[in-house]
């Protein structure tokens, strides 16, 4: 798919991620952006990166009345970025069995962008097919114990999106799963190793669109832990589950 004259709708646009997809969209010429976020009042200094393009919108993910505004508003929308996500439990599964954490990460991770991806589909249909980007995770496929329910969403939310790859193929909407290591962003403030940049993984994502990659891992730290997982599955697991969280 071509970027130019694209109109993107980019949810979570006022994380890390989201500036960084905003910014990398009007790189390439995109016509319009709709930037999604659940406070559009802290959208201010990403509808000033282009006023004219950047057009700020009310979403929460997780409302189903929400997304029926949005989605009814703006039926222009040929590239949706499901970008919005929540890392909420920095513990592991019986370490720190905090059910309502790993329910709003379900919620949000795998719901969210499920409810988006079901209201979206016959607007991108309409509009000649697009494309959907999903961020995931490269935890999707690697279990961090350390963070394992929030790996676990993960894992939800690329079951769904090899799903409407699938589903979506005959309507010419392209999906590509985006599968980074640890990118330096807020949600990973206290994360002491190495990050990506948050451009390197939006620019990776819109190479991939452009390019018709399905999986993208943006990344050293994804990029090797992708080439593992096909050589190696079992080294990957021990080696994430070094990262145990503390009792
Ligand atoms: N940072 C990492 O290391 C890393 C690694 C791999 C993948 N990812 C993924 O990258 C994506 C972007 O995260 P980030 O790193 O940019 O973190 P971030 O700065 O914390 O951004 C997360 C964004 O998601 C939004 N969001 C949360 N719940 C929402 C909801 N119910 N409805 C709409 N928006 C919602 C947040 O909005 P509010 O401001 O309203 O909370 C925020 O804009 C996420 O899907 C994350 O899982 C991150």
């Amino acid at each position: 798919m071509k970027l130019e004259n694209s109109v993107a709708l980019v949810t979570g646009a006022n994380g890390g991620l989201g500036k960084a997809y905003v910014e990398a969209l009007l790189a390439v010429g995109a016509e319009r952006i709709y930037a999604a976020a659940r406070k559009p009042e802290s959208l201010s200094r990403i509808v000033a990166l282009d006023p004219e393009r950047v057009v700020p919108i009310q979403l929460d993910i997780t409302d189903a009345r929400s997304i029926q505004n949005v989605v009814a508003s703006y039926q222009d929308v040929t590239l949706l970025i499901n970008n919005a996500g929540v890392a909420l439990n920095y513990g592991g599964f019986i370490t720190h069995p905090d059910l309502e954490s790993a329910r709003a990460e379900m919620e949000v991770n795998y719901f969210g962008t499920l409810m988006m991806v079901q209201a979206f589909a016959p607007v991108l249909k309409q509009n000649g097919g697009g494309a959907i980007a999903n961020v995931l995770s490269i935890l999707a496929q690697a279990t961090a114990p350390v963070i394992g329910t929030y790996s676990a969403s993960k894992a939800a939310a690329l079951a769904l999106t090899k799903g409407i790859r699938a589903e979506l193929a005959a309507q010419g909407t392209f999906v590509v799963a985006v599968m980074p290591g640890t990118i330096d962003t807020e949600m990973s403030k206290d994360y002491a190793g190495h990050k990506v940049s948050p451009m390197e993984v939006a620019q990776a994502t819109l190479q991939a669109i452009v390019n018709e990659i399905e999986d993208v891992y943006p990344g050293e730290q994804a990029t090797a832990t992708a080439a593992q997982l096909l050589s190696d599955p079992k080294a990957v697991e021990r080696q994430m589950a070094v990262l145990l969280p503390n009792p």
